[in-house]
């Protein structure tokens, strides 16, 4: 077995934003989710979508043309094999500008990749409504989202200013759901698991059960 700790090849991950507020805690999360990639070998960045300027997605095709700041967002998100998606929830849902970012991209830039989930709310319920959104958005792009995710409830009441996270309970669930995103994706992208997927494709049905 591959050790997946530390991989010759690391994957890349990257945690997309769906914030836009200076100093807002989406970000803080995200910070948090995306070391426990880099401790599980990974590297790993973030993507800002205040460093983009992006359209809104009006349904035009590739071929009509987008901003160059549309192709560099697909190429940073494309080239991942892992993604964190972090959003605010928004009136019960995740933020426009990350739904908008997502319509803009598509299967070549989440197909077949592992996605985590983050969701930070400024109320008591936690993100969780937002991602309920996410992981539907997810299976429609044929993403592999993660059973496990985090919601940070009462955000303001979680971190300091600088982004340090004060609940060690939270923090290890950031971390482990990085530290997973980097893993499966490490583990879905090796060529010896998939030497191992194309051999199991062809074995014989499992006769278990049979009676
Ligand atoms: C337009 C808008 C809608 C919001 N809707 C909700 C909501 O439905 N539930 C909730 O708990 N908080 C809601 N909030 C509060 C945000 O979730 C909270 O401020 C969160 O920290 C924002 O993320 P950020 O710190 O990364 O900017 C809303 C905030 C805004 C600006």
């Amino acid at each position: 077995m591959e050790d997946v700790k530390q991989p010759e090849n690391p994957v890349r991950i990257v945690g997309l934003c769906g914030s836009l507020r200076a100093g807002g805690y989406t970000r803080m999360a995200l910070e948090v989710a995306l070391q426990g990639a880099r401790q599980a070998g990974a590297e790993a960045d973030s993507i800002h979508l205040s460093d983009y300027r992006l359209i809104f997605c009006d349904g035009r095709d590739s071929k009509e043309g987008f901003p160059p700041d549309v192709y560099r967002l697909r190429e940073a998100v494309r080239t991942a094999q892992g993604i964190l998606l972090g959003t605010p929830e928004y009136h019960g849902s995740l933020s426009g500008v990350l739904k908008n970012a997502l319509d803009l991209m598509g299967f070549d830039e989440f197909e077949g990749k592992m996605i985590g989930l983050v969701g930070v709310s400024g109320g008591a319920m936690g993100g969780v409504e937002a991602l309920n959104a996410l992981r539907a958005i997810g299976r429609a792009l044929h993403a592999w989202v993660l059973p496990e995710q985090v919601t940070v409830a009462q955000a303001w009441k979680v971190f300091d200013a600088d982004g340090t996270i004060k609940d060690a309970r939270l923090e290890d669930r950031l971390i482990t759901l990085g530290r997973q995103v980097a893993r499966f994706a490490y583990l879905h992208s090796s060529r010896r698991s998939m030497e191992f997927l194309k051999l199991w494709e062809q074995a014989p049905p499992n006769p278990g059960g049979r009676r």
